[in-house]
C-alpha cells in the first residue's frame, strides 16, 4: 500500500484524532452491542497508538440519526465496550465539536481515550462541510482513518478533516486494503469469485470488474434469478429483476467470450412463501412451479462450486447464497462458510466482503478460519467494484509524510 500508515509518524506525545467505524448492531431495547467486531477490529491500532505515547482522541457514527441528537444513537454504549476490551478507561465526550469538548481533548494526557459522541448528530458531517470538519481537526495535532468501514462516504470525518490535519491510515485500513486490493490485482491464481445477494442490480460494476480479473465466478442468492430469466427459464415467484435480463445475458456472454467460466446453481430450494416457516423444497432451476420461490441453493450446487474451489489458489466471496436470516435457506451459506474454512485449511487466500457474507461467517464462528473477513459492507463491495474510496484517497502517500512528522523527525516531542 502506497499510502502512509501510523509507522510514518512520530506519535510521542501527540493528540491523534482517530476516524474509527463503530457503527455495530445494537439490541433494538437495550442498546447493548450485539455485534463487537468492529471494535474489536480496531483495538490493534488503538493499543499501537496509546503505547507510543499517544493520547487519542476517537470519532465514529452510529447508525442513521439524519442530522440530529436522538440519544438512541449516543455512542455510550460502545464506549462501555470499548473500555472493557481495552482494558482502561474511555470517557464519552457530550458531543463531538465545540469549546467544551475541545477542553476535554485539550485535557487528555498520553495514554488516554476520549470517544466523541455520534459524528451523525450534526447535518455538517454528512455534507461533509469545511468549517465542522475544522472544528474536528482542532481537536488533534495527527489524523488517523481505520474506518474502512465508512471510507466510501465523503464526510467530513472521513474526507473533510483530511484537508486540515496530516492523514495516514490505521492498521486494520491497511489490512483491508493490502487483502481486498492484492486479492484482485495480484492474486495467486487460479482466482475464484463468488458472487451472491438478493439483486444483480447491485453487483454489475462487482461481476463486470470479477469476470475481468477471475478465472472463475459462482453466482448463488436471488440474483441467479436474474440470469435463470435470462436464460428463458420460467422463475414462479422467485425475485427477478426483469430490467436487468439484457445486463445478465451481457454479463454471461461476456464471461464466455473471455473464457472464463460463470457458475449458476444446479440445484435450488424453493418455497411457496417469503417466510422463515416456509417450507424448503429441493428442485432444479428449470423445474420452478407456479407459485414458488427460489431462496436458496441445494446441495449439488456446493458440491459443483467445491469442485471449481479445489483447485482455487485465492477466493474471494461476496454476498449470501439464500435468504440467510431464514434458517432454512440458510443452508447454502451455512455450506459455503465450511468449504471456505476447507480451502482455508488446505492453504488458499479466502477473503470475505462484508455485510451479510460477514455475518454468515461470524455466526458460524469461522472468522479466525478464514485468510480475511472485510468490516466494510458498503465499503468492500464499492472496493471490489474497483472505485477509489475517499476517505482512503484523502490520506496521506507514504512519500508525502513531511521529514518533521516522521518518527526521529524534528517534530518528534
Ligand atoms: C456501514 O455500516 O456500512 C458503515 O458504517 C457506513 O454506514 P452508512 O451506510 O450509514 O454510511
Amino acid at each position: 500500500m502506497d499510502k502512509a500508515t501510523v509507522r510514518d509518524v512520530a506519535l510521542r506525545g501527540k493528540r491523534v484524532l482517530e476516524r474509527v467505524d463503530f457503527n455495530v448492531p445494537q439490541d433494538q431495547d437495550t442498546g447493548a452491542v450485539t455485534d463487537d467486531t468492529r471494535i474489536r477490529a480496531s483495538l490493534p491500532t488503538i493499543r499501537y497508538l496509546l503505547d507510543q505515547g499517544a493520547a487519542l482522541v476517537l470519532m465514529s457514527h452510529l447508525g442513521r440519526p439524519k442530522g440530529q441528537v436522538n440519544p438512541k444513537y449516543s455512542l455510550r454504549p460502545v464506549a462501555e465496550r470499548l473500555s472493557e476490551l481495552l482494558g482502561r478507561p474511555v470517557a464519552l465526550a457530550p458531543d463531538c465539536v465545540g469549546p467544551e469538548v475541545e477542553a476535554m481533548a485539550r485535557a487528555l494526557q498520553p495514554g488516554q481515550v476520549l470517544l466523541l459522541e455520534n459524528l451523525r448528530f450534526h447535518p455538517e458531517e454528512e455534507a461533509n462541510d469545511p468549517a465542522f470538519a475544522r472544528q474536528l481537526a482542532a481537536l488533534g495535532e495527527i489524523y488517523v482513518n481505520d474506518a474502512f468501514g465508512t471510507a466510501h462516504r465523503a464526510h467530513a470525518s472521513t474526507e473533510g478533516v483530511a484537508h486540515d490535519l496530516p492523514a495516514v491510515a490505521g492498521f486494520l485500513m491497511e489490512k483491508e486494503l493490502t487483502f481486498l486490493g492484492s486479492a484482485l490485482e495480484t492474486p495467486e491464481r487460479p482466482l475464484v469469485a463468488i458472487s451472491g445477494g438478493a439483486k444483480v442490480s447491485d453487483k454489475i460494476a462487482t461481476l463486470d470488474r470479477l469476470i475481468d480479473l477471475a478465472d472463475a465466478v459462482l453466482i448463488g442468492g436471488g440474483m441467479a434469478n436474474t440470469f435463470f430469466k435470462a436464460r428463458g427459464l420460467f422463475m414462479g415467484d422467485s425475485l427477478v429483476e426483469d430490467d436487468k435480463l439484457d445486463e445478465a445475458r451481457r454479463l454471461m456472454a461476456k464471461a464466455e467470450a473471455a473464457g472464463k467460466r460463470f457458475v449458476l446453481p444446479v440445484d435450488v430450494a424453493v418455497g411457496e412463501k417469503f417466510a422463515a416457516d416456509a417450507e424448503r423444497t429441493l428442485t432444479t432451476p428449470d423445474a420452478v412451479h407456479e407459485g414458488w420461490r427460489i431462496m436458496d441453493v441445494g446441495p449439488q450446487t456446493i458440491l459443483a462450486f467445491g469442485e471449481v474451489l479445489a483447485d482455487a489458489r485465492t477466493i474471494v466471496w461476496n454476498g449470501t447464497l439464500g435468504v440467510a436470516e431464514f434458517p432454512a435457506f440458510a443452508q447454502g451459506t451455512d455450506a459455503l462458510v465450511n468449504l471456505l474454512v476447507e480451502r482455508t485449511e488446505a492453504g488458499a487466500i479466502t477473503i470475505v466482503g462484508g455485510g451479510d457474507s460477514a455475518a454468515a461467517v461470524e455466526k458460524a464462528g469461522a472468522a479466525e478460519k478464514l485468510t480475511h473477513v472485510s468490516t466494510g459492507g458498503g465499503a468492500s463491495m464499492e472496493f471490489l467494484e474497483g472505485r477509489t474510496l475517499p476517505g482512503v484517497a484523502a490520506l496521506l502517500d507514504r512519500a508525502a509524510v513531511p521529514e518533521a512528522l516522521r518518527p526521529g523527525g524534528a517534530g518528534e516531542a
